[in-house]
């Protein structure tokens, strides 16, 4: 940028900013793309890159050749090879709201000189590495990460490992030399899986997917990579000789398609920004049901001539804009940890934050899971922390931002006596779970044991809620689950904030729980690893509950799913003196249920498997397995060989194309509906 005299000089105080932001930026860059370790959330970086873009498009004085805004990453790592890009990797200048699309249309529209609606490219925008692949006469010759944009690094045997890297290209006209650009990325579902093995292994775990992408390809040992579930997904050209590609992007992509590459399937054209905001918004819905990350979605002018037209600024084009959706990541405070004691006695740090708007809702708790975890993430209190919250995941701490650690930071203690009812805490050898010894006397456990008890799928006690349960236990007038049947309406009707008539209301609803079925029963019972499926299962098997209290643990393996685990804790419960007498109390004062069909008689879907993907509209989730298990399949999580049926929702991604691939019917919802509906569910 040259200096004009026209140019408006910053205050010194300005100056000063801007070359602390030129520090912070930098740092981040070089965390995120040398180390592959990021301090900074992305959505704080987008900020303080926009605070410096702002002061230099005002003082274009700030501006120098090393500014952060002048350049796309930082340097390639010494350890591969380097590699120059022929036609420069860029940037995508980012959006965050819809004035700012628009102003962007507008533009586009200016420097077309045009009023005519332009159309546009959409496409997700994945959360992965940015990668070249150079193909000669329809071979891989090369993959290169994009570095600092014109310099990057060789990373092609590690590429080689992504199964959806084409090695050779398929079909007619292939160029003589093709550049294909794209992300690799890791679906969910791998990344869970990665980091779970991971973790039972007492190996470090990734962040989120994107670093376990930018891990797995910088690995020099490309047997590694290839045990990495990683993807490759293409969205635009560089370097192309020896053919012409078709002249609209979204045509282009299809090309790509038929030569062998994967493209998102969400992609599409829209006539006019307005269009755009409307894909924003569609696929905004659907974010947290597909199976990848995205940070928002790329716009481009769909008619090449007209993207050469508009061609680049220094670090992005002009005809493209990337829309941000709300960060999942942000940064806040860690101000205390308390620990909660829950039903079976175990005992979570929970993180008490500075409130932060993140995944679209103000955070002010998020779980810390365990004692390992405290220690694997090596946070204390008064620390900087980065908190996610994906879709309806609890917010997780995913790390912590050291440099900024305050000198008065304070270590996290776990308590050695439960901070409820002062028995001591118990670890088990090979558990990470510490649990609080005191059974029922704990009052923390008794309230999770009647809110369990009351909830909708045991013994649905309509009004009873978890605060209601709190101030009966608080106030000394409900001990035990079967106390809940000795209530009085004089006791609930003198409770603050309880009048007669919601009084006796609770008192309708506790008559109205006791006819209830065996299932129900005994999963209210709260015992240990014994959910709605394993105590339909228990209730089928054994008929009545006589004989299931009287089962040994091994009687209670032959049972469907039950293994030695849960048959110890089954057989455990039972035999304890105080559950005995809970359930006589119970009975007496008039729960029943009618005895389960026992065995044998076979159900319509009995022996098979069935696994549910995508976002369903009419059923949730939950109930969609309800109705499954009532039919008397199993839900499984992932597909595999065993697998009989899919239902798939929209955004179904690598289930279903497992599905196609092993052949293994699927559904949609409606069909799926219609099915249940056979086999007599009215729904
Ligand atoms: S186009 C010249 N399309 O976003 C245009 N980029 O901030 C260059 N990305 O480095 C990029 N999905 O890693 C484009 N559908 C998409 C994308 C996409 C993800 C990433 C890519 C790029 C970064 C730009």
């Amino acid at each position: 940028m040259t200096k004009k005299s026209t140019d408006k000089q910053p205050t010194t105080e300005q100056r000063q900013r801007a070359q602390e932001l030129h520090d912070i930026l930098q740092r981040a860059n070089y965390q995120y793309y040398v180390l592959d370790d990021p301090e900074l959330p992305d959505a704080e970086y987008d900020r303080r890159l926009r605070e410096l873009q702002d002061l230099e498009a005002e003082y274009p004085d700030l501006v120098t050749p090393d500014s952060p805004t002048q350049r796309v990453g930082a340097g390639p790592l010494t350890s591969f090879a380097e590699v120059r890009h022929e036609v420069p990797m860029l940037s995508l200048d980012n959006a965050f709201n819809d004035e700012e699309l628009q102003e962007f249309d507008r533009r586009v529209r200016d420097r077309l000189n045009t009023s005519e609606p332009v159309e546009y490219a959409c496409e997700p925008k994945l959360d992965g590495i940015a990668i070249s692949l150079l193909y000669r006469e329809g071979v891989l010759e090369r993959a290169a990460t994009r570095g600092d944009g014109t310099t990057g690094e060789d990373i092609t045997q590690n590429v080689r490992t992504v199964g959806s890297v084409p090695l050779r290209l398929l079909g007619n006209g292939v160029p003589a030399v093709l550049e294909v650009r794209g992300e690799i990325y890791m679906p969910k579902d791998g990344f869970a899986a990665l980091n779970k093995k991971a973790a039972e292994a007492g190996e470090k775990t990734f962040v989120n997917p994107r670093n376990a992408a930018a891990g797995s390809l910088r690995q020099l040992d490309s047997r590694i990579t290839a045990q990495r579930p990683l993807q490759l997904c293409v969205y635009g050209v560089g370097q192309v000789e020896g053919a012409t590609l078709p002249g609209k992007h979204t045509e282009m992509l299809l090309q790509l398609n038929r030569w062998g590459f994967r493209i998102n399937s969400e992609m599409a054209a829209a006539r006019d920004i307005d269009g755009c905001i409307e894909y924003y918004q569609q696929l905004g819905e659907k974010r947290d049901a597909l199976p990848y990350d995205i940070d928002g979605i790329v716009f481009k002018v769909n008619d090449t001539a007209l993207q050469r037209r508009l061609g680049f600024v220094a670090r992005a084009p002009r005809w493209a804009m990337a829309y941000k959706f709300p960060a999942q990541e942000e940064m806040t405070e860690l101000l205390d940890v308390e620990f909660q004691v829950g039903r079976t006695g175990a005992v979570t740090p929970v993180a008490r934050l500075k409130p932060v708007f993140v995944g679209g809702v103000t955070v002010s708790n998020a779980t810390l899971h365990n004692r390992d975890e405290i220690e694997r993430l090596g946070v204390k209190v008064g620390d900087t922390v980065v908190i996610r919250r994906a879709g309806d995941v609890i917010p997780q701490v995913v790390s912590v931002v050291e440099s900024k650690r305050p000198k008065n930071a304070r270590d996290i203690e776990f308590p050695t006596h439960c901070p409820v009812c002062d028995s001591p805490v118990e670890s088990t050898p090979g558990e990470a779970v510490a649990r609080c010894s005191g059974g029922l006397i704990c009052s923390a456990q008794r309230k999770q044991a009647i809110k369990h008890f009351a909830s909708r799928k045991a013994m649905d006690i309509d009004g009873l809620g978890d605060k209601l349960v709190e101030q009966l236990v608080d106030e000394g007038l409900l001990h035990s689950v079967s106390g809940l049947y000795d209530l009085t309406l004089e006791q609930l009707a003198g409770l603050e904030r309880m009048g007669q008539k919601s009084a006796q209301n609770l008192l309708d609803a506790l008559e109205r729980s006791k006819d209830t079925t065996l299932p129900k029963f005994l999963y209210a019972l709260g015992i240990r690893e014994v959910g709605e499926a394993t105590a339909r299962n228990l209730a089928r098997h054994y008929g009545d509950l006589e004989s299931l209290m009287q089962a040994d643990e091994e009687s209670l393996q032959e049972v469907e799913d039950v293994g030695p685990v849960v048959a110890h804790f089954v057989a455990e419960f039972f035999q304890q003196t105080h559950a005995q007498e809970e359930i006589e109390a119970l009975r007496q004062a008039g729960v029943h249920w009618q005895p389960e069909e026992t065995g044998g008689e076979e159900q319509p879907l009995s022996g098979q498997t069935w696994v549910l993907t995508g976002k369903l509209e009419t059923l949730s989730r939950s109930e969609a397995k309800d109705y499954l298990q009532r039919l008397g399949a199993k839900v499984a999580g992932s597909v595999s060989a065993k697998t009989d049926s899919v239902v798939a929702g929209p955004g179904a991604g690598s289930k279903l194309n497992k599905a196609r691939e092993l052949d293994i019917p699927t559904l949609d919802e409606e069909a799926f509906i219609e099915m249940l509906r056979g086999r007599g569910i009215e729904i």
